[in-house]
């Protein structure tokens, strides 16, 4: 089923490069979508200024602020509510940083996803792109998926290959893995909102 008003939100909690790609699709007509609010869990997350700049909706709702969130379910709760009241059918995590509970995913059923900078499931976690790289993969990439309540464990919407050269470093590999997630979000969210795609089990099939 295609998913009918094409509305987003974004979930930040750092500097918002994919926020920015998301950004840009919309604005350059590559993904149809309208990003009705943006929202991040950290106050100083560099992102919220490049939505306020694109002149999106911003909310911080912290975390550490345990009067108005006494729980995790509290606080995953809050944000379905803020995202539902603007009508938001997809919610794109872009380097948000904290795992989602049930409480959250139950109101949004196959409709969270997030972007992982390697192939999963290898390399799920943090410094990703430093683990691959010390490893000592020729290949590693990007992925979108599905979020459920396992970590960077959710069914794989799209991926895209990135090598891994003898001269790299973690962090030259780092940013070509960058270039191709601002590539490969967009198109996934495309994808997504169009409809003409299942999940059969945990495979994602298009057609
Ligand atoms: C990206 O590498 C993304 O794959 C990961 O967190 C990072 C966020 O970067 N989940 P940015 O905030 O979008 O620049």
């Amino acid at each position: 089923m295609p998913i009918a008003n094409r509305t987003l939100g974004v979930l930040i909690s750092g500097r918002g490069t994919n926020l920015q790609a998301i950004i840009d699709a919309i604005a350059a007509n590559t993904l149809d979508a309208k990003l009705n609010v943006v929202i991040s869990n950290a106050p100083d997350a560099q992102g919220l200024d490049r939505a306020k700049q694109a002149g999106i909706e911003t909310l911080v709702l912290d975390h550490r602020d345990k009067a108005k969130f006494a729980s995790r379910d509290a606080y995953d709760r809050a944000l379905a509510r803020e995202l539902k009241a603007r009508g938001v059918e997809l919610v794109c995590l872009a380097g948000f940083m904290r795992l989602l509970t049930q409480a959250f995913l139950s109101e949004f059923p196959n409709a969270v996803v997030n972007i992982h900078p390697s192939l999963l499931p290898s390399f799920p976690g943090t410094n990703a792109q430093y683990q691959a790289w010390e490893h000592g993969v020729k290949w590693t990439g990007a992925t979108v998926h599905f979020v459920t309540a396992e970590l960077d464990g959710g069914p794989i919407v799209l991926q895209e290959t990135v090598p891994v050269k003898d001269s790299d470093d973690a962090d030259t590999l780092a940013s070509r893995i960058l270039d191709t997630e601002h590539r490969l979000y967009p198109k996934a969210i495309e994808l997504l909102l169009s409809g003409g795609w299942k999940l059969d089990g945990r495979r994602f099939v298009r057609g």
